[in-house]
Order: C-alpha cells, then sequence, then structure tokens
C-alpha cells in the first residue's frame, strides 16, 4: 500500500534552536504511523543538522539546476545530495511569483532532477482570478505539461505533485472537498495521458491552509494521497495532529 505523505514546509522559520525543539518534540510524541510518511521542507541553512539526526525524511525547498558555478546564494543538487538530503520542493507559487522563476526554469530544475535521480514534488496551482474566470484546470494542465514535458516512465519513482491553490496558501480559505477533488482526479488524468498506467503510482498532495479541522476532509477526498503544510506545520504537535485522523 502507498503511504500517505505528511509533508511540513517550513519555509523561511524557525531558527537552529527552534529546530532541535521541534524535532525532540516531534520524536517524543512518536506518532508510530507507519502507514504516513513525515517530510520536512527547510531552509538551506537549517537542512545538515536536520540531515543529521536522521528522525525523518529531510528535503530542500529550492534548488539549483546547474552542478555548480557563479550563482551566489543558489545551492545545487550534488550539495543537497552530499549531505544527504533526500529530496527538492520546485515550483512552489512562491517561487514562482515572488522570486520570477519561470516555466523554463521550474523544468531545468525538473530535468536537473531526473538527470541526478533526485526526488522532487513539483508544485501546481491557480491564483484567485484563474479560478473565478473558470480556467483553473488548463492553468494547471500548462504548468504539469511545461514541468513534466520528455519524462520518461523511469522518472516516475522520483516525482510527487503538489496542488496548491495560491488563494488557499496561508489565507486560512481551504478549498472545498469538491474543489480538490476536481482538481486531482484532473491531475491523476494529465499524468495518466503521460506516463500510462504507472501514473497511477505517482503521489499528488494537497496544501493551503491545512488545519486539524479540516485536515480529515481534505484528505479523505479521491486523489489526495498526502498533504503539503505551510502555518500548521510550524509547530510539532500542530503537525502531528493531522496525522491523528488519517
Ligand atoms: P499554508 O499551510 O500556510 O497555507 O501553506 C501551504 C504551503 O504553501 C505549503 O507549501
Amino acid at each position: 500500500m502507498r503511504k500517505f505523505i505528511l509533508a511540513a514546509n517550513w519555509k523561511m522559520n524557525l531558527t537552529a534552536a527552534e529546530a532541535q525543539d521541534w524535532l525532540n518534540h516531534f520524536t517524543s510524541i512518536n506518532p508510530n504511523k507507519n502507514h504516513v510518511e513525515f517530510r520536512l521542507y527547510a531552509t538551506s541553512v537549517l537542512l545538515s543538522d536536520l540531515v543529521r539526526t536522521n528522525v525523518l525524511h529531510i528535503g530542500s525547498q529550492n534548488v539549483h539546476p546547474s552542478d555548480s558555478g557563479a550563482y551566489t546564494g543558489e545551492v545545487s543538487i550534488p550539495q543537497l545530495k552530499s549531505i544527504g538530503v533526500q529530496s527538492v520542493l520546485i515550483g512552489h507559487s512562491e517561487r514562482r511569483n515572488d522570486f520570477h522563476e519561470s516555466a523554463n526554469f521550474i523544468k531545468e530544475k525538473v530535468d536537473a532532477s531526473c538527470n541526478h535521480s533526485f526526488p522532487f514534488i513539483l508544485c501546481c496551482g491557480e491564483d484567485l482570478k484563474t479560478r473565478e474566470n473558470g480556467t483553473h484546470l488548463s492553468f494547471i494542465r500548462t504548468q504539469l505539461t511545461s514541468g513534466l514535458s520528455g519524462l520518461e516512465n523511469n522518472h516516475v519513482p522520483l516525482l510527487t505533485i503538489a496542488y496548491e491553490p495560491i488563494w488557499a496558501i496561508g489565507t486560512g480559505q481551504t478549498a472545498t472537498t469538491a474543489e480538490v477533488t476536481e482538481v486531482h482526479t484532473f491531475i491523476r488524468a494529465v499524468l495518466l495521458e503521460f506516463f500510462g498506467e504507472s501514473g497511477t503510482s505517482i503521489p499528488i498532495l494537497y496544501g493551503g491552509s491545512v488545519n486539524s479541522s479540516n485536515a480529515a476532509s481534505i484528505f479523505a477526498c479521491p486523489q489526495v494521497n498526502g498533504g503539503l503544510i505551510g502555518g500548521a506545520s510550524l509547530n510539532a504537535s500542530n503537525f502531528l495532529e493531522l496525522a491523528s485522523s488519517l
């Protein structure tokens, strides 16, 4: 049975000491959920310490497509791998919008991850205007098509998708179960078009204001294989509480 993925995206939060407290708390609660894979996506400066504790899957929030070079402030896949980081987020809306990452640049990151056999979560999701004018599905298809073009079936095990509607991120406004189901079912169909039957094995996560009151209903939607959690992941108990409904 495929494991449900519960992934924390801390974004630019928590100091090294706070991260250690979080891990201590996480370990002491000991969720003992064999059917859940817990992951933590942290800012680069925290990654070495987090990996060393060997408590859960540690991923990076960002990566540069080049292996090395004059890219001040960036981090490469070989560097992440060299300290034991296990995966990376690509195409988060905050990277696309606030840091002006183009579809081409995101595609370069996807290709670099594939070339290095480095697992990645490709994020997609529409803004409010796109949702309101009813073109969200074609918008998401375009993001997926651009990110996934040229990938082969042997890349499928590296791939996870996260659907994060921008209007739901950090706003407290969660997508309804009908909205989640519509988009996740659509994404599954696109993955099947791309990869045939093996597209069924690709996890699709939902993200956007998931909290302890709405987690159970969202996680029960068809084609939801996990969650990517921002605000509610900053406290280990709140984060683990989300798993209690699973
Ligand atoms: P929030 O859970 O804070 O809405 O953030 C979601 C998100 O962007 C996770 O990547």
